[in-house]
């Protein structure tokens, strides 16, 4: 494909490019986005390892995927990854590590927003645990073999819920929002943004690009999850009466699963690593995820979170 073509056209991805004999794995890749963009990915010839917190469930979407595709069995892997347990990431990645040769792109999309359960099992706030701690954890015990797979790509689904956070509280980074989980949902979602801005900078020289979206607002069960564990009268009518709005104002999952599949694919994006993108193109995050002294920062305090200092130094 020319270089000035565009893969994308509007918010569709129109690129026919196939991604023969690359590897990727997709997080939270069961349902909604995630098993969207596997199964686009799928049928553009690449190996797809979609990693779930259940095992029925990506069961369930491997059967969906080989149905769409028609692919062969061994293009679809499913295994077990707990993005709340600091103790699942280390076996999942541990296992990759040792069974597959290369890792072409990561993309980071499972999420919460909100939850029943307000802590992980080390004891984190559970927004910020799962979509930033466990990713982070994730990504930078996978970083060799991503590197060795060269050219490579991470891509970080975020929102532009990040918006709605206008900076990291440092000091409440572990504090449930006493009034709703969606602050801590936007700070988990501005803390996406900020992991990728600190990772180009760490990656540099490396051929490993990194990007952060937004899908849109996207009809899946991340909305119903929201009123999880919420049995109060309003919010379930909020629940009931916003589903007709969502089902006709908001994005289908396939839809929403483009910007991810054309931060994956795309070959004009090679060389601008580091920016956030909604609908195919690059967009504008907020000014405090542009703070590269937060993104520094923010990858320090990860660090010592998720006790991947000690892995370092004991490796
Ligand atoms: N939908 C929107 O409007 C919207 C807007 C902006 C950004 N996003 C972002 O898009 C991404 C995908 O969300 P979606 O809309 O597709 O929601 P979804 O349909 O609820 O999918 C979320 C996925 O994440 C998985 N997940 C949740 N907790 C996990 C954990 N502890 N460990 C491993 N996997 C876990 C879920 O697994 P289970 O099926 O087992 O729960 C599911 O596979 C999220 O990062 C979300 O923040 C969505």
């Amino acid at each position: 494909m020319p270089t000035n073509t565009r893969s994308a056209s509007g918010s569709w991805v129109r690129s026919d490019i196939k991604l023969t004999g690359k590897t990727v794995i997709i997080t939270g890749a069961n349902t909604g986005i995630g098993l969207e963009t596997a199964i686009d990915l799928v049928k553009r010839e690449a190996r797809v390892i979609i990693a779930c917190r259940s095992l029925e469930r990506g069961g369930d979407a491997k059967n969906r995927i080989l149905e769409e595709t028609n692919c062969d069995e061994e293009k679809v892997v499913v295994k077990q990854l707990d993005l709340s347990s600091f103790e699942s990431v280390r076996k999942f990645a541990a296992d990759v590590n040792a069974s597959e040769e290369r890792l072409d792109i990561l993309i980071n999309n499972a999420g919460i927003m909100g939850s029943s359960v307000k802590k992980t099992s080390d004891g984190f706030e559970i927004n910020v645990g799962v979509n930033h701690l466990g990713h982070f954890l994730l990504t930078n015990l996978l970083l060799d073999l991503i590197k060795r797979s060269a050219p490579a790509r991470i891509v970080v689904v975020s929102s532009e819920a990040h918006k709605q956070a206008k900076r990291i509280q440092w000091d409440k980074l572990n504090t449930e929002n006493s009034s709703s989980s969606f602050g801590k949902y936007a700070e988990s979602k501005l803390m996406n943004i900020l992991f990728v801005k600190e990772l180009v900078v760490r990656l540099e020289g490396t051929n490993v690009s990194a990007y952060a979206l937004h899908p849109g607002a996207v009809q899946t069960d991340l909305w119903n999850h929201m009123f999880d564990g919420d049995v109060s009268c309003w919010r379930s009518c909020l629940r009931c009466c916003t589903y007709p709005i969502r089902r006709v104002a908001f994005k289908t999952a396939v839809h929403g699963a483009q910007t991810s599949i054309y931060c994956a694919i795309a070959t004009e994006l090679a060389n601008v690593s580091g920016k956030y993108f909604s609908d195919c193109k690059i967009a504008s995050e907020s000014s405090a995820a542009k703070k590269l002294e937060d993104a520094k920062r923010l990858w320090e305090v990860s660090e010592e979170l998720t006790g991947l200092t000690l892995t370092q130094q004991t490796t």
